[in-house]
């Protein structure tokens, strides 16, 4: 995990969403993986944990993607290509992937980022990502057709109509997906309900807890697992479900 600066080389914007693309020199930072996540400066007095939506080592560029919810994400929206960003990372476990292993990863809402960048490091035919949004300004057409992704819209505005767990259950009916691992990435409520309908499947979920320091000292993003208390920013925030108490 290093400190360093990001510039801002372009910026793409979709509803509540930004698209960020920045360039760096920092070496270390472009060692990113799945998963990982950056503590970005915000106009806050604490850095915002961001996941890393894609990290192109050849050309030096890091992509996130924010949705605004509040002051700091708003302010990350907000920013213009040129700006310069204070930046920690890369931080986290990442998902633990195996070469010849299928995957159903489901994002809700700003919990895609992690699966766009998955979808650029696995074979296609081992990966289906489930897309879920209230309406369809929750679905950034990030995804190329090319890619095997369901999306689902509560609305029914676009996709299946209905949440990710209709998402789930046709990606599983995808010949070679039957015992599936299922990666999530979203709100509680959303992961909650994966691990309610589909309990016997291989489950690691990101969680998006509340990070303070975003490096382990303050203790600010504490869960419960089997083996006591663990820090999602540096122990996470990759959990596999069945060692979190909570779900
Ligand atoms: C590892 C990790 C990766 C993340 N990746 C992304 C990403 O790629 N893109 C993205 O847009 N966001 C991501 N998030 C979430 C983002 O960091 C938080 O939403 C952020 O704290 C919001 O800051 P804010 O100042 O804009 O809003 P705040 O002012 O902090 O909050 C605004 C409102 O949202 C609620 N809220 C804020 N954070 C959370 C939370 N974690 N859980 C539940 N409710 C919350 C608050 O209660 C409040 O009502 C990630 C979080 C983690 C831990
Ligand atoms: S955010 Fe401080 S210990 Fe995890």
């Amino acid at each position: 995990m290093k400190q360093g600066k990001i510039f801002l080389k372009d910026k793409k914007t979709y509803f509540d969403y930004a698209i960020l693309t920045f360039l760096t020199e920092e070496k270390e930072f472009l060692e990113a993986k799945p998963g990982s996540f950056f503590m970005l400066q915000a106009n806050t007095l604490l850095k915002k944990p961001i996941s890393v939506m894609h990290c192109h080592k050849k050309d030096g560029i890091l992509k996130f993607m924010v949705k605004k919810i509040g002051k700091g994400t708003e302010f990350l929206y907000n920013l213009n290509p040129g700006d310069m960003l204070d930046a920690m990372g890369p931080s986290g476990n990442g998902f633990p992937i195996e070469e010849n292993q299928k995957y159903i990863a489901i994002g809700g809402g700003s919990g895609i980022p992690p699966f766009y960048f998955l979808a650029k490091t696995v074979k296609k035919e081992n990966l289906t990502i489930v897309y879920g949004g209230k309406t369809q300004k929750d679905i950034v057409p990030v995804f190329g057709k090319s890619q095997s992704v369901i999306i689902t819209t509560e609305s029914g505005e676009i996709g299946i109509k209905g949440t990710v767990i209709d998402g789930i259950k046709k990606a599983f009916t995808k010949k070679g997906f039957e015992n599936a691992v299922i990666l999530s990435c979203g709100p509680k409520g959303m992961v909650k309900a994966i691990k309610q309908n589909f309990p016997d499947f291989e489950h690691y979920t990101s969680l998006e807890n509340y990070m303070a320091c975003g490096f382990g000292v303050c203790l600010g993003c504490v869960v419960e697992t089997k083996d006591g208390y663990k820090r999602a920013c540096v122990d996470g925030p990759v959990f596999n479900i069945k060692d979190l108490k909570e779900f």
